[in-house]
């Protein structure tokens, strides 16, 4: 029994009963092995943390704002942002090491041997970290478009507020309330059109819906809701979300972003505009119809290399970020230790001048198939690479070489100079208030 408990009593006005003696130290007790536990934990902790910091001590990194902030006030998500980390890149041409907070170090990757390690290795070996907060988590299309744009409005604007990395403070805020909204939104129109398309599915059976469909496309959301596994099992709705949901976020915003980009670059160099068109002239001349069959797109060779140039200057996604679910070795024998998140820098392995001289001049000759370059095939990643890459890249260049193509045979475009594009990555490469062209029709073709 403990000593401590007789005065407890005391102090509580209980009388001592030998059961109360007993009951009282139990608790006591009990108390005592959890703070314990607590302390050794919070020790342990503590002792991980030490440990990290001195080794991740060989990673170059760039002076602090200051001890609480780190790094975070220095890396905005704007043009001066995007203008400090060319900087950086002038002095540090393999890793740097930032820190958002006093706690949480972040090693970012900006050259391609660097970044081998983490995409080259098997998905096992990385998580996709959710240092973005992004669950890939709509009624009519519009309200589900604008709820993605303003979540990755809202995941950005998170990153960069400490106190919001608690879940618990940022649900309270009015950030965390329009977040929670914007997820629903998007949910209720994933979940509505999965469950229309499996009622129907299920109305009409599964063998009937395929017969329907011979000699036609099925659709994501068919694949999905027919998909079994190896005992037969189907998909949840949920799962069916999660990849809708995915598809949708990747695949929408990503190709407007690389479209926008392409489009301001050609209008700001009238020359390889001109050159763009001739080729398209040449492909359809001759033929009644301003449309392109699948076979031409390999006939359009300028274009592609104009579209690849901007996917370098301006990647649509500019950073992925990986979580080492083990020690990643790099090529200079540095390790990055387990449990640490990278950020492999698209923008910055495409604006690394160690790797792209004259890395801020749009220069589509970068890509000429009859010019090849002495170049790491991962010097250039907008679509990532390794085993959890960009699965709608083919698609994506499909579709950025249709629009661009027939844009310029129809018109002349030119920049307004009187608005200034200024770059916004909000997870996606946008611009704060957009680009404008001026967007001239051209007679149609003889
Ligand atoms: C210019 C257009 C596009 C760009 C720049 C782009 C870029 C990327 C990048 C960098 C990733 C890797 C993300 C990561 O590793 O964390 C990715 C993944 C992905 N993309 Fe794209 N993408 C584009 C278009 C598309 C399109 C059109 C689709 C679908 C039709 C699509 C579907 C996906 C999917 C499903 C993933 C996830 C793959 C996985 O996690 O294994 N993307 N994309």
């Amino acid at each position: 029994m403990l000593p401590i408990t007789d005065h407890l009593l005391h102090l509580l006005g209980l009388k001592k009963t030998t059961f109360r003696l007993y009951a009282l130290s139990v608790i006591l007790l009990s108390l005592l092995f959890f703070l314990c536990r607590l302390l050794l934990q919070f020790l342990r902790l503590c002792r991980h943390f030490y440990i990290t910091c001195r080794r991740l001590r060989c990673f170059p990194q760039p002076a602090p704002c200051n001890w609480l902030l780190g790094h975070l006030g220095m890396y905005l998500p704007n043009e001066a942002g995007l203008r400090n980390e060319t900087k950086v890149l002038d002095r540090m041409h393999h890793t740097i090491l930032v820190w958002v907070g006093p706690f949480l170090p972040l090693v970012v990757l900006v050259h391609p041997d660097y970044i081998k390690p983490l995409l080259g290795a098997s998905a096992a070996l990385q998580e996709k970290d959710l240092f973005f907060f992004l669950l890939p988590c709509a009624r009519k299309m519009s309200d589900y478009i604008s709820a993605i744009i303003e979540l990755s409005a809202l995941v950005v604007r998170r990153q960069y507020r400490l106190h919001h990395y608690f879940d618990f403070i940022y649900y309270l805020t009015e950030d965390g309330r329009r977040f929670r909204k914007a997820c629903d939104t998007v949910h209720h129109f994933t979940t509505e059109v999965i469950q229309e398309r499996r009622q129907a599915l299920r109305e009409q059976g599964a063998e009937a819906w395929l017969k329907a469909k011979q000699g036609k496309t099925l659709d994501f959301i068919d694949v999905l809701l027919l998909a079994k596994d190896e005992d037969g099992k189907e998909l949840s709705n949920e799962d069916i979300r999660a990849e809708a949901d995915t598809f949708m976020f990747e695949g929408h915003d990503t190709t407007s972003s690389g479209l926008s980009w392409v489009l301001f670059n050609l209008a700001k160099y009238p020359e390889y505009q001109e050159k763009c068109r001739e080729e398209i002239q040449d492909v359809l001349r001759g033929r009644e119809l301003d449309e392109l069959e699948w076979d031409d797109l390999t006939q359009l060779p300028f274009i592609t290399m104009c579209i690849k140039e901007s996917l370098r200057q301006f990647p649509p996604v500019t950073l992925i970020s990986r979580r080492c679910t083990e020690d990643v070795k790099l090529p200079d024998g540095r390790i990055i230790p387990k449990g640490i998140i990278c950020l492999v820098s698209i923008y910055g392995t495409h604006h690394n001048p160690s790797v792209w001289p004259d890395a801020k001049v749009y220069n589509p000759y970068r890509f000429d198939p009859d010019n090849p370059q002495q170049r790491s095939p991962l010097a250039y990643v907008p679509f990532s690479a390794g085993p959890r890459n960009c699965i709608g890249q083919s698609f994506a260049m499909a579709e950025m070489r249709v629009v661009v193509a027939l844009t310029l045979l129809r018109f002349r475009l030119s920049v307004d100079r009187t608005r200034k594009v200024r770059r916004k990555p909000e997870l996606i490469l946008r611009t704060e208030s957009g680009i404008w062209l001026n967007v001239e029709p051209l007679p149609p073709r003889a």
